[in-house]
């Protein structure tokens, strides 16, 4: 069932290990084949260049999360998931807008991500926050067998700018 949500009372903060039961809870109800627990953790614990993010809500219940890796100038989105209660309340984009802003204080320059063809939902946010299609990979992924469409955001700085223009306009 579907649950209203407050968008501004909503926190971004760095996933913990202790967030790590509840985000698995969404991660499942999310993929057909979904991040381990040893994933989320070796993200959290041995990847320098990887950052994970939690959305909660006034009362610290999580609501979605995201993950990306900062590989000197390029980052790629590798993780995006919102509780499905509460999907189509602005919390995919508010994650999104978050790391995109992160990711460019800490120097990224371009974005890349890969989506399932068939995922509607995620080609639509993507392609709001202006990433384009630039390749296809065949049977990326299984469970079931499908392409994945590589999306880049190319110029991270014109987002940033346009961006500005939309609060101020
Ligand atoms: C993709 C996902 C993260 C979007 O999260 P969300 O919080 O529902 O997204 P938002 O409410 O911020 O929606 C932003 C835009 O995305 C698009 N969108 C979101 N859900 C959609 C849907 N069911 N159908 C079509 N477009 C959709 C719309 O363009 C929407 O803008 P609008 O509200 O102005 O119409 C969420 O659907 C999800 O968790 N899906 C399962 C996991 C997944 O597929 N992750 C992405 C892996 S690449």
């Amino acid at each position: 069932m579907q649950e209203d949500i407050d968008l501004s009372s909503i926190t971004i903060e760095y996933m913990k290990k202790e967030d790590i039961d509840e985000v698995l809870k969404i991660e499942h109800a999310s993929f057909s084949t979904p991040w381990s627990r040893e994933m989320f953790f070796c993200e959290l614990t041995d990847h320098p260049f990887s950052y994970l993010y939690v959305a909660k809500d006034e009362k610290k219940k999580i609501l979605g999360y995201i993950c990306y890796w900062l590989v000197f100038d390029e980052m790629n989105i590798l993780n995006l998931a919102v509780d499905e209660r509460y999907r189509q309340s602005g919390i995919g984009s508010s994650l999104l807008r978050f790391v995109l802003e992160d990711g460019a204080d800490k120097g990224a320059q371009n974005v890349i991500l890969e989506v399932r063809c068939s995922n509607i939902a995620a080609l639509e946010l993507y392609e709001k926050f202006g990433f384009r299609q630039v390749a296809v990979r065949k049977n990326y992924y299984d469970n079931p067998d499908e392409d994945a469409l590589m999306m880049a955001l190319e110029d991270i700085s014109a987002y940033r700018r346009k961006e500005r223009c939309l609060k101020v306009g």
